[in-house]
């Protein structure tokens, strides 16, 4: 008899279908969040479900589904997942690592060019027909090219988003745990390793790729937009909550920070009203990784991991390898 499984968000139809060949499939496609109740209640006679960064996955979850052997996020973050609460109760519990690295340092790209250069600010203007003609001084932004780029966490994204600079000239400092190898340093557009004060004082244009954890919470607030070079340009597409939101609006605000390219927010979907209030801040809803190929590959490697779990007990992306002594 084929194990039963949720899917908890919409998928593309051939990771449904592929998933069928394996699974009796309970598949969420109205793509409404399910609430903590009705997850309980979909997933308490299932052996495994695909989640979303959107579905909270705590021991209170866990303790109501006892047939439960694998939660595999379509994301490579996984602070949604109490990954201790996963093992205690004989969980796996994977992520979707590598195949979304380009696409997000493209759209941090485009996060970085779009507020340094005012581009969603001049477009509201030019829609709302306020425009009357070219003026020397119109939407003066700051220059990317020959900039210093600052990146905060140097794993995979930043990495990317690194080796990207160097079509504009830049010079690339970054902070990270630990510095990485110098060949690695050299492909990623010839990076040095700072000091974190350093890379905030540095920094033309500061952004941040470092995951979500206890470690990181807030690990960007008040202090640290205090010691950024006045008329800096701020960059997040990480994870909601290792900036501190309110900070970040006091900042612009006082000008500190002449703006700011946001792709993520603590509290999502919610986020501070005060970044609404803004011109200089470009706002996206957490939409890094969303290129048609790149959402396809992450779904399918959840699907593929979900598969490996539940038919070997080894998924290539397990995050709990204690699982397995547990
Ligand atoms: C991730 O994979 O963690 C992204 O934030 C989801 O788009």
């Amino acid at each position: 008899m084929k194990q039963k499984i949720l899917v908890t968000r919409e998928v593309f139809d051939d990771v449904l279908d592929y998933l069928e060949g394996y699974f009796k499939v309970d598949s969420n496609q109205s793509d409404n969040l399910l609430d903590a109740e009705t997850l309980a209640a979909r997933l308490a006679d299932k052996a495994g479900a695909m989640t979303t960064i959107a579905d909270r996955i705590d021991s209170k979850l866990l303790r109501q589904c006892p047939d439960l052997k694998a939660i595999c996020n379509i994301a490579v973050g996984f602070n949604n997942i109490d990954l201790a609460a996963c093992t205690s109760t004989g969980v796996m519990a994977t992520n979707t690592p590598g195949v979304l690295d380009d696409s997000t340092a493209d759209f941090t790209w485009a996060l970085i060019l779009a507020t340094a250069r005012r581009v969603t600010e001049s477009e509201r203007y030019l829609r709302a027909g306020q425009w009357q003609g070219w003026k020397l001084k119109q939407f003066l932004g700051t220059d990317v090219h020959h900039a210093t780029l600052g990146i905060l966490g140097m794993g995979r994204v930043g990495q990317k988003v690194a080796r990207r600079a160097l079509g504009f000239d830049m010079k690339v400092i970054y902070h990270n745990s630990r510095r990485l190898p110098q060949e690695i340093e050299h492909d990623a557009g010839n990076a040095t390793c700072v000091s974190l004060d350093e890379l905030l004082s540095r920094s033309d244009i500061l952004t941040v790729h470092t995951p979500y954890s206890q470690a990181t919470h807030h690990l960007i607030g008040a202090a640290e937009f205090a010691k950024m070079k006045p008329g800096a340009i701020f960059i997040h597409a990480s994870r909601g909550g290792v900036v501190d939101d309110a900070a970040l609006v006091a900042a612009l605000q006082s000008g500190k920070l002449a703006g700011a390219g946001l792709d993520v927010y603590e509290g999502e979907p919610n986020l501070n009203p005060g970044f609404l209030t803004l011109d200089q801040v470009v706002l996206t809803p957490h939409i890094a990784s969303s290129s048609e190929a790149t959402r396809h590959n992450m779904a399918m490697l959840a699907a593929k991991n979900l598969v490996a779990a539940l038919t070997t007990g080894n998924p290539p992306n397990l995050l709990n390898p204690e699982v397995r002594g547990a």
